[in-house]
């Protein structure tokens, strides 16, 4: 089984990749920016910068040399940042967390697509921040040229990251609807691993903080979480595991479900945010996505 693996180096993803390495007949290639991270052994690192749609590029044709006529079994498109401001910029002048989290990513599922193997599965990380009527910041409309160069009107922070984790999930929406029209089967899932905490994505924390968040932080909202269950703060080892489980095909989502969501350590089926499931929306993203990354609208 041949498995790609974006944003395996930390947090859920390395939890993730603790249970492919254990598999005897899987071959995971990492993509990886040479963070210093440690991955198992075992496991292939390749480089792969994913705020720069070059390194990308290079990063697919690495893979396709690499396996020659060998398919893709799964891909897991897992990784994300935060920038900490709407100025940071990719290589191609994209805002950061847009080309990172988004950009990238299509790119990559698109150049990959040709080579997934018959009833393969690309699972895309996404998060329940896309939603608002789940968390009140989540996005209410979507314009993805603003998304690329922010004004500075745009949303920030959380919400600027919530939008992008939208664009995760009507990018897997939309493979998802290739591949009704394809022969080869592939399942499409977009994962929301809920809050999750002890991973890089918040930044750096304090051992102070760890230890505030041990003893009173995590506690007191799993509390709160009985009522907003969004607040419930998971482990990335819960997590790891259901992102593993959903791509090992241990766990299979029912039939025209395609968003699988961890709510308060459970895993549950539910339908994404109503702006997700607009087609009008999701069709709008996956043409302006292909002109910013120079691939025509269809294969
Ligand atoms: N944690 C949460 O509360 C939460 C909640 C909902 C959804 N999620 C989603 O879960 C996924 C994993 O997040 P996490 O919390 O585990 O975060 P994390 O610990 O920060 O891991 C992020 C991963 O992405 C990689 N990455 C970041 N920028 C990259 C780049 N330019 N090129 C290549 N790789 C890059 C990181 O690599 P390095 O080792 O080089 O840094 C790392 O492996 C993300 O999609 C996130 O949006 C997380």
């Amino acid at each position: 089984m041949v498995i790609i693996m974006t944003g395996a180096t930390s947090g859920i993803g390395a939890e993730a990749l603790k249970h492919f390495v254990k598999l005897p007949d899987a071959k995971v290639y990492v993509g990886a920016r040479g963070s210093g991270r440690i991955v198992p052994e075992g496991t292939d690192v390749l480089p792969l910068d994913l705020s720069s749609l070059k390194s990308v590029r290079s990063f697919a044709d690495n893979i396709k040399r690499r396996l020659g006529s060998t398919k893709i079994d799964v891909l897991i498109l897992n990784a994300a940042i935060r920038a900490t401001d709407n100025t940071q910029r990719s290589e191609e002048g994209f805002q950061l967390t847009f080309a990172t989290n988004h950009l990238a990513h299509y790119l990559l599922a698109r150049l990959l697509w040709p080579i997934m193997a018959k009833g393969g599965r690309i699972v895309i990380t996404t998060s329940d921040t896309h939603d608002p009527a789940i968390v009140p910041f989540g996005p209410k409309s979507l314009d993805p040229q603003e998304l690329a160069y922010p004004n500075e009107n745009s949303p920030k922070g959380m919400r600027y990251y919530a939008a992008t984790k939208l664009c995760n999930l009507l990018t897997a929406r939309s493979l998802s609807a290739i591949s009704s029209k394809d022969k080869r089967d592939i399942l499409v899932i977009a994962f929301n691993p809920g809050l999750t905490g002890g991973t890089s994505l918040m930044g750096k924390q304090s051992a102070f903080m760890k230890g505030l968040t041990t003893v009173f932080i995590r506690p007191l909202l799993s509390v709160v979480s009985i009522f907003i269950p969004f607040l419930f703060v998971g482990r990335p080892e819960r997590a790891g595991e259901t992102l593993a489980a959903l791509v090992l095909g241990k766990v299979v989502p029912p039939t025209d479900k395609m968003y699988a969501s961890l709510v308060r350590g459970k895993l549950t089926f539910p339908d994404p945010s109503q702006l997700a499931q607009n087609n009008d929306v999701m069709d709008l993203l996956w043409k302006e996505s292909a002109a910013m990354v120079n691939l025509p609208e269809q294969e």
